[in-house]
């Protein structure tokens, strides 16, 4: 049997990993011909195949990126782009596919399976949005990175009695925010699912200052809005998902705070460092599990499902349950985070 392999969207740290769990216990155990697809839903659309051996996926467990390369690739917006993968899977013998994705490429992989295509997701980005899994590859790195840019912000912050904001990714949700912000110890966390007022971040380096601590920090995901306003984007244009490019409320926030209170104030966004470089230990553990249980899948011929982990299980969950849902930040976690704020 021969089995394909993609990564599509945001690549994430981990994805190695996955690839050649897919691939080792793909050739090994089940005796398939892995063939890896190039650059997402691009490749399968234009017959951009390669085949993976046991050589091809030796060394790669540690590594950042994708072997594969990754891009945001939409087939339903591209002339016949459906039917042209179904041709392309059949003509190249490919018989199942292992989708490594968020929710875009994974939507896609729900949406193939209706024209026929057999695929198994694995649920990959360091938003950690997506539903049906406690956790998704990717995310522990970013948080760590984050963490560490936070303890490095805290000394200069302090030595200077500055506001240091830190802008982080996270579009839609703000995990990455809150868990770094709770392991940074950040004394204010501003995410897209809790809409925040100026004033009150204002009051929270007040509040330090009145105990005498003259430096603040504070966490900001790149999708968090003011209350009242609209988020604040780089660039309108969208890509072929429909979003658009966030960047710049750090500088938003840090020009307000400097406005309302005449502290110096500094702003560092985190950017695509939170997805380059190396998987931590936690994310190379996952992704191998991921991989191992999407070709297990594979094997017992459960198609259009996703792995997910939930608790300290390896599930799986089916992709309709899946998409286009979101897993929003757990608001007990915030609640805990606030206590520290200000
Ligand atoms: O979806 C993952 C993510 O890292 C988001 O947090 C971020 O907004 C986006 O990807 C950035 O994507 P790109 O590298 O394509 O600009």
């Amino acid at each position: 049997m021969k089995i394909g392999v993609l990564s599509g969207g945001g690549d994430a740290p981990g994805i190695n990993a996955v690839i050649r769990a897919v691939v080792r216990k793909g050739i090994q155990n089940y005796g398939y011909e892995i063939v890896g697809i190039k650059d997402g839903w691009r490749g399968i659309l234009e017959a951009d195949f390669s085949r993976l051996d046991l050589k091809s996926v030796s060394g790669i467990l540690h590594r950042g990126g994708s072997i594969l390369g990754t891009s945001r690739t939409n087939p339903f917006k591209r002339e016949k782009g459906p039917e042209k993968i179904i041709e392309n899977a059949k003509k190249a013998g490919i018989e199942a596919v292992v989708v490594i994705g968020g929710d875009d490429t994974l939507r896609v992989a729900y949406k193939m399976g209706e024209y026929g295509l057999k695929c198994v997701g694995v649920p990959k980005t360091i938003d950690n949005d997506l539903w049906g899994t406690d956790y998704t590859f990717g995310f522990h790195t970013a948080v760590a990175i984050a963490t560490e840019a936070l303890d490095r912000l805290h000394t200069t912050a302090e030595a200077h009695h500055r506001v240091m904001i830190l802008e982080v990714m996270g579009r839609y949700t703000g995990w990455i925010a809150l868990e770094a912000g709770i392991a940074g110890g950040a004394d204010a966390i501003l995410i897209p699912e809790k809409p925040f007022d100026i004033e009150e971040v204002c009051e929270f380096i007040k509040r330090r200052q009145e105990r005498g601590r003259n430096f603040s920090i504070i966490v900001v995901a790149e999708g968090a809005k003011p209350k009242g306003g609209k988020e604040i984007v780089y660039s309108e244009s969208v890509d072929e998902f429909g979003h658009i490019r966030f960047g710049g409320v750090g500088y938003f926030l840090g020009k307000e705070i400097e406005k309302c209170l005449g502290i110096e104030t500094r702003v560092v966004v985190l950017g695509h460092l939170q997805r380059g470089g190396s998987p931590t230990a936690f994310d190379r553990v996952l992704a191998t599990r991921y991989g191992i249980a999407a070709i297990d899948l594979v094997h017992r011929r459960k198609f259009g499902r996703m792995v997910a982990l939930q608790g300290n299980k390896i599930v799986s969950v089916p992709l309709k349950d899946v998409v286009g849902k979101r897993k929003n930040v757990d608001l007990e976690l915030y609640e805990i985070a606030s206590v520290f704020f200000g």
